[in-house]
């Protein structure tokens, strides 16, 4: 049975038209689609695609050299790793974070940009499902058309939950949604802050903002964005990091290299219309100031939020190291 999303092409033998990932022996990979009558070449012998059409998900295959490959379909973590790319890609390990902590729900209305090389959106359309809605906007026509290339390969046709829109999110939104009929949004694009009011407007009460953003200072102006904006809750931020392991025999430890940077997410919900945010409970420290206000007199270790000793807790330490309170 055919299904809208690609179900059946993710099950069963290998068919014609497949996606196949081999994996040699030293591990490298090499993605194939089945196409009878074709060969696939290494400098170390081939292998005809007949040989894994109707074989079973998981086979291994030998070719003309006698080099033992290994077939798996990809999962959608390697798709999105190895398809074409115009813009950088969210990784596998921050669309799962994004997917569980913005809430994303079958049936779900979700509004997401920039659409880039389409990676995130495919985690997006596989939360909400076939009766659900991913309205994604991308400024740039060609990254909207690798975008919708990539998913179609993946999902083996149009994911019927899915529309692209090219466009700039903050012109083309208002008129795509009804206020408040939007149960989550998806940001990642340089400046977020600046689609604050037209998010505002298109999210239902309760509903999640989510935003990607790759450098500190982006997360710095647009959490100050959306507390200064007046209907969202403090907004919470975080990093993942995941470190992977090497695993062979009694070596059993970290890999030695890791992505050690991707982005930070950060999140936020919308008020009911008509709600001021409640006061914090810890109250910001005397001398708080925005990094957008700051000045050059601003930069003091307690605004930064050091904790300053005092002039006798130093005398004290280097009286202990020294000998004296003034070694000079
Ligand atoms: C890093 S890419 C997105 C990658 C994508 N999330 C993925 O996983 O493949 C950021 C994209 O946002 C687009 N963009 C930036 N600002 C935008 C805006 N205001 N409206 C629509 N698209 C925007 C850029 O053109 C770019 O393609």
């Amino acid at each position: 049975m055919t299904t809208p999303t690609g179900a059946d092409r993710r099950r069963g033998p290998f068919a014609e038209g497949d996606r196949v990932q081999l994996t040699d022996p030293k591990g490298r990979l090499h993605t194939i689609t089945l196409t009878p009558g074709k060969q696939f070449h290494t400098h170390r012998g081939h292998l005809t695609h007949d040989a894994l059409i109707g074989s079973p998900d998981g086979s291994t295959v030998t070719n003309t050299a006698g080099v033992e490959y290994l077939a798996l379909r990809p999962l959608l973590s390697d798709w999105v790793m190895s398809m074409p790319r115009g813009a950088a890609v969210v990784y596998p390990k921050d669309a799962g974070q994004i997917v569980q902590m913005a809430d994303i729900f079958p049936g779900a209305t979700v509004v997401e940009a920039g659409v880039g090389s389409g990676a995130l959106s495919m985690s997006l359309l596989r939360a909400v499902g076939e009766h659900g809605r991913v309205l994604s906007f991308e400024r740039r026509e060609d990254f909207a058309d690798i975008a919708r290339a990539n998913a179609r390969d993946f999902f083996g046709g149009d994911h019927p939950a899915w529309s692209v829109s090219v466009g700039d999110l903050v012109e083309a939104l208002p008129g795509a949604v009804d206020d408040g009929g939007v149960d989550r949004v998806v940001l990642d694009m340089l400046a977020p802050w600046e689609c604050l009011d037209v998010v505002s407007a298109a999210l239902a009460p309760g509903g999640v903002l989510i935003c990607y953003v790759a450098t500190a200072t982006q997360l710095s102006k647009v959490a100050e964005a959306m507390r200064d904006h007046g209907t969202f809750t403090e907004p919470q931020a975080w990093e993942s990091l995941v470190r992977g392991w090497h695993l062979e025999g009694l070596a059993v430890r970290p890999q030695h290299r890791m992505h050690g940077h991707t982005g930070f997410l950060v999140t936020t919900r919308r008020l009911a219309p008509g709600t001021t945010p409640p006061l914090r409970k810890r109250r910001p420290g005397k001398g708080y100031v925005t990094s957008e206000e700051a000045g050059e007199g601003d930069w003091t270790p307690e605004n930064v939020g050091e904790r300053v000793p005092s002039d006798k807790k130093v005398r004290k330490v280097r009286r202990s190291v020294t000998g004296t309170s003034d070694p000079s």
